[in-house]
């Protein structure tokens, strides 16, 4: 026994010698300390030692088993520190390499002209409503004065999500849902996203941004409408524009109108963005209709309004000079990084 012993002491040596990484003492430790390792297998070769010498046998093997461990275990941790050394000396650190950057998002354009329009109309005093974007037909035709079957309804084509249920078609459904529920004076405006089954083109898209407005009190005239209008438009490009009203149908309203300002880029001279016109479209409006007031509880021989409905994506465009409304939807970084802002 104390040969095997004395052999496998001095093959261990000549293995411990010849290691050099940490992975070469973990596969050593393995073939001597391990499971199916040489010293477990001399710890089975006691059974047939003769019993007055087991003791002795028994001891030499544990203590090389001990001796074992105790120089793996010592010749690792020296190997694991000049292993570190090595990488620590090799590693080249540069502290003046520039920072990574993170990446901070900002508000998208509609995001932001939709905030810029909230503060002006809430500095003129009126308050912000909204309303939910899946809508009764109730809310969005009927109390409109656009009952069922009206050809009033196929100008605004939409998608039904279930029975009497669709996406709104503007934001004027939230003028019923807030007159019936509010004393006049009443004076609001409602932000959010709207929805046409329409083909999508350069101008036309089928989800797009609209900012209702809507003002009911005793003696609301059309002047009242012309300028809160001017003034939005005035405080919103920064410079004096020309609006003007032009006759138009829109079933809610009486009479209804389209207000249209002096083109930006050619200063009412006639351009190509405003169709050598000189004028450039930017919102429906009108005063309430009676029947609407009627609809929704309120007296028309006492209380008259006005509404509008201006399209976002429309304002955008024409303060950035953009002539395609795909691209706010299709998050392209190169387009939307023109727009950073915090
Ligand atoms: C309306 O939606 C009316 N509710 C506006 C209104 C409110 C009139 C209150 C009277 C009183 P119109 O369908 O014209 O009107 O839409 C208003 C604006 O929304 C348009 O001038 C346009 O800028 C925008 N708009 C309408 N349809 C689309 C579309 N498919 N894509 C992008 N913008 C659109």
């Amino acid at each position: 026994m104390k040969e095997v012993i004395h052999s496998i002491r001095l093959a261990f040596e000549q293995e411990l010698n010849v290691c050099r990484k940490a992975t070469d003492f973990e596969a050593l430790k393995v073939r001597y300390l391990g499971k199916k390792g040489l010293i477990q297998e001399q710890l089975k070769n006691l059974r047939d030692v003769p019993d007055q010498e087991k003791p002795l046998a028994g001891k030499l093997v544990n203590d090389l088993k001990k001796e074992i461990e105790w120089r793996i275990c010592e010749s690792l941790d020296g190997c694991q520190f000049s292993e570190e050394q090595d990488r620590l000396t090799s590693e080249v650190l540069d502290v003046t390499l520039p920072g990574r950057k993170s990446h901070v998002g900002s508000k998208h354009p509609i995001t932001q002209m939709l905030d810029e329009m909230t503060d002006i109309f809430i500095s003129m005093g009126f308050s912000v409503a909204l309303g939910p974007e899946i809508e009764s037909e109730y809310y969005n035709f009927d109390v409109l004065n656009i009952p069922q079957d009206h050809p009033a309804r196929d100008m605004q084509d939409t998608f039904y999500v279930g029975p009497g249920l669709l996406l709104r078609t503007h934001t004027s459904n939230v003028q019923g849902r807030i007159m019936e529920n509010s004393n006049p004076p009443i004076r609001i405006i409602c932000p959010g996203r709207c929805y046409r089954n329409e083909s999508i083109d350069a101008r036309h898209h089928v989800f797009f941004h609209q900012i209702e407005g809507l003002y009911i009190d005793e003696k609301v005239s059309l002047q009242d409408l012309l300028a809160t209008l001017s003034e939005f438009v005035r405080r919103l490009f920064k410079k004096e524009v020309d609006v003007r009203l032009r006759p138009s149908y829109f079933p809610f309203v009486e009479p209804g109108v389209e207000l249209d300002m002096s083109c930006l880029l050619c200063e009412g001279k006639g351009c190509g963005l405003c169709k050598h016109s000189g004028w450039l479209e930017i919102l429906g409006a009108g005063m309430v209709h009676p029947q609407v007031l009627r609809n929704v509880g309120l007296d028309p021989e006492k209380y008259s309004g006005y509404a509008w409905g201006l399209g976002v994506e429309r304002m955008v465009s024409l303060r950035h000079g953009i002539n395609d409304i795909r691209l706010y939807s299709e998050n392209d970084m190169r387009f939307l990084n023109q727009f950073y802002a915090i």
